[in-house]
């Protein structure tokens, strides 16, 4: 197959910054997808619908000229949200989903929840207004071993957590394990999960390759091989229950090369080509626009996009960095080349 045309993608999980961060990376997004779940783990975060709205309205007014990109907007789940503000998100019809993240467990979550059995009706309230549930899924204890905190997490909160809102819509965020897999596979109704394109090319190795690599560090973690090919061997059946998250998640050069560098992958300049290497890597293409066009829609309530995406496969070489306000970014593959390339229409 030499080229590829599928209706157009969304992201499920994409963060976009502010500032003059935001109109560095919006662009990127914009030309491959229809409509991205934009993460609220902003500083401070973005925790109330008047935030959220004002926030999209700053994404769109960082748009390129004609571009067509619907931000899907999401609270910030703290320890002190409340029913009336489940219930504002809802009635705003900008929002689509609440963030959880358990409170240090990644850039910026600092003010996510301390206990999640405390937030009990507040879930209840979630599942009553169709207000998907959007976790990241890692326990943060420091005494876990980096490696076992997916697998931990879904033993002590996610799976009990689910049992107990047995109506709660969530999606399991950015999976990076066997086990996730055949948790979200052998879960009930109503549970789905994100894939980057990070975990399905990568294994911990990258981390390490000659020397420590900061730019392939992400939360969660790069896992081992097995692990990949497990999301892999995930993707390659079709189930609809994954769906594309890059979970793209830019950083100054300067953030992620020091001492204690940020987590986060930047992914959005070549998102949707590098998930073709990937289904392309298993022979699984004819998977690819199920998996990034319809199974997110379809799991959110949102029509399917109508329009089309064509990729070829010729490669083209990713710069070795970007334009990131007074900094710059370094990208995925940055100085290397990918195997598929958008056509711009
Ligand atoms: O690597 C990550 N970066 N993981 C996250 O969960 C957050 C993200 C970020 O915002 O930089
Ligand atoms: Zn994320």
């Amino acid at each position: 197959m030499s080229a590829l045309r599928i209706t157009r993608p969304d992201d499920w999980h994409l963060h976009l910054r502010d500032g003059a961060a935001l109109a560095a990376v919006v662009g990127f997004s914009a030309a491959r997808f229809a409509r991205a779940i934009v993460m609220p783990n902003l500083n401070p975060p973005v925790t109330s619908t008047p935030q959220a709205r004002a926030y999209r309205e700053r994404i769109r007014a960082c748009l390129p000229a004609g571009a067509r990109f619907e931000p899907l907007m999401t609270l910030y789940l703290t320890d002190s949200t409340t029913a009336a503000e489940l219930e504002a998100a809802k009635a705003s019809g900008l929002i689509h989903g609440i963030k959880l993240y358990p409170a240090g467990a990644t850039t910026h979550a600092e003010a996510g929840v301390t206990d999640v059995r405390a937030l009990d009706e507040r879930f209840a309230r979630m599942a009553e207004l169709g207000l998907v549930l959007e976790v990241h899924g890692e326990v943060t204890d420091p005494a876990v071993d980096i490696f076992e905190r997916e697998a931990r997490f879904i033993d002590t909160v996610l799976g009990p957590l689910i049992e107990r809102h047995p109506r709660l819509r969530v999606v399991f965020e950015h999976i990076t394990t066997a086990a996730a897999v055949q948790f979200v596979r052998g879960a009930r109704e109503g549970v789905a999960a994100t894939v980057t394109p990070q975990h399905l090319l990568l294994n911990r190795n990258a981390l390490f390759a000659g020397g420590i690599r900061p730019h392939y560090y992400c939360l969660p973690v790069l896992k081992a091989e097995r692990e990949r090919r497990a999301l892999l061997e995930a993707l390659a059946a079709g189930s609809p229950r994954f769906f594309l998250g890059t979970d793209s998640a830019p950083h100054a050069r300067g953030d992620k090369e020091r001492a204690c560098g940020c987590a986060g992958v930047f992914s959005a300049h070549a998102a949707l080509e590098l998930y073709a290497e990937a289904f392309e890597s298993i022979g699984a293409l004819p998977r690819l626009e199920a998996f990034a066009a319809f199974h997110g829609a379809d799991f959110y309530g949102l029509p399917r996009n109508r329009d089309a995406v064509t990729l070829v496969r010729e490669p083209w070489s990713v710069p070795a960095q970007f334009p990131y306000g007074a900094d710059t970014l370094v990208p995925l593959r940055a100085g290397e080349s990918v195997a598929w390339r958008l056509v711009s229409e």
